[in-house]
């Protein structure tokens, strides 16, 4: 047998989420990235949700005889073999043509699921008749209660078992590196964003041969021309209405049979309002990957109140930062049932479509299994703060 291999090309399978996002960055076009990669402003929360995860250390037992921890967890009424899911991100066919049924069909293979944004690149119908499982739909509660209440009808009878609405973009968030490099409306073509074009000849001919960079669910008929990704973020913006309140959330609550959740809750008072008086099963913490408003809190600073003030009686899920196994057991320790990635799968998604969020899936997997067997923890419904120590001189 030979003792070494050769391995020629720097796009081998990589084995981390930063080396997914390192060979995104190269696979990508430079607006595309912007959009993918990027958060709001100066990314002073964006930056923050990762690095929250460092004012923890994780407690170590040692002998403890366990080598097979268990990962399995109900979210959301369905039982996940692990405590990650799929965050819903919109346009997700910008980073691969095969979009959300990639990710979907790649949460299926790991026994978990995956959030399709009303923002997606396939159509519910499309995403539901590619997959075995039911999966979940988000929400944007835009003022046309007649658009909100089809889509609800239609997540309804193809399926989906769990709502999510996100309720953190009232209005969009200012995000200058998209702005920078041309990804605004209409899409503005700079000489470097041609040269950069140049760059991409894979990504350009993949978009012109599946013309899938539109938010489906906005335009539908004229989803396919070439024009269409700039027509449906205008109809986004159209949608988009900044003062709905929690009496529209109760018209939601009301219209959905299934469990239901607030996506983007970052203060206990909210949380409980969410809970106790419109009578959701759970809430997300997040702030939307730090896209939304910049400098607020970190989502891992915000959890520990919220499951405070409503873990007893509601689903606390958890999202922003998470890059490692060891990020998503901080996260359980503070009290979130489940996790959710957004940005790590969409790296998966461009190196290698469905294949990649799987991977990327397996490497969190490994990653939990093989912290637990460090640690000496048997299962990660036993994750409590007792696991936890803040890191000297943080004020964790
Ligand atoms: C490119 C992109 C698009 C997103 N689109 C949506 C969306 O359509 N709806 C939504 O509720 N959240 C959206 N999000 C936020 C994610 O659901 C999630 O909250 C966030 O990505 C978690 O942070 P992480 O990327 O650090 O894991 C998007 C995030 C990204 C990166």
């Amino acid at each position: 047998m030979a003792n070494f291999t050769f391995q020629l090309s720097r796009d081998a399978r990589p084995i981390s989420v930063e080396g997914y996002r390192r060979a995104a960055r190269r696979r990508l076009p430079e607006m595309v990235w912007a959009y993918v990669d990027g958060g709001a402003d100066g990314l002073v929360t964006m930056t923050a949700n990762c690095s929250a995860f460092d004012r923890w250390r994780l407690r170590q037992r040692c002998l403890t005889a366990i080598t097979t921890p268990k990962l399995g967890r109900v979210v959301a009424g369905t039982a996940l073999e692990m405590p990650v899911a799929l965050a819903p991100t919109g346009i997700t066919a910008m980073s691969h043509w095969s979009g959300d049924v990639a990710v979907a069909r790649a949460a299926e293979r790991l026994g978990t699921r995956s959030v399709l944004s009303t923002g997606s690149s396939y159509t519910l119908e499309e995403v539901a008749g590619r997959c075995r499982q039911n999966h979940w739909f988000q929400l944007y509660p835009f003022g046309d209660k007649a658009k909100v209440g089809d889509l609800m009808k239609r997540a309804e009878r193809q399926g989906y078992s769990a709502l999510f609405v996100t309720v953190d973009v009232p209005v969009r968030g200012n995000r200058e590196r998209e702005r920078e490099t041309g990804m605004a409306v209409p899409v503005v073509l700079t000489p470097r964003g041609m040269l950069d074009a140049a760059r991409h000849p894979r990504w350009w001919w993949a978009w012109l041969r599946h013309k899938r960079v539109a938010a489906i669910h906005y335009i539908e008929a004229s989803a396919s021309g070439p024009s269409a990704g700039v027509e449906s973020v205008r109809a986004q913006e159209r949608y988009m209405q900044g003062d709905l309140s929690w009496d529209d959330l109760r018209w939601m609550r009301d219209h959905w049979r299934g469990p239901l959740y607030v996506k983007g809750v970052l203060d206990p008072d909210d949380a409980a309002r969410a809970v106790d008086e419109i009578g959701a099963d759970g809430v997300v913490v997040s702030n939307h990957g730090g896209r939304q408003l910049d400098r607020t809190l970190a989502t891992l600073e915000a959890l520990p109140a919220i499951a405070d003030r409503v873990g007893d009686r509601a689903e606390v899920l958890f999202d922003g930062g998470v890059r490692r196994g060891t990020d998503v057991l901080i996260a359980l320790a503070l009290g979130a049932r489940g996790v959710f990635i957004g940005r790590p799968y969409l790296y998966g998604l461009a190196v290698r479509g469905e294949e990649g969020v799987a991977d990327i899936l397996s490497i969190l997997k490994d990653d939990m299994a093989r912290a637990m067997v460090l640690m000496g923890c048997p299962d990660v419904a036993a994750l409590d703060r007792s696991w936890l120590f803040p890191a000297p001189g943080t004020g964790a």
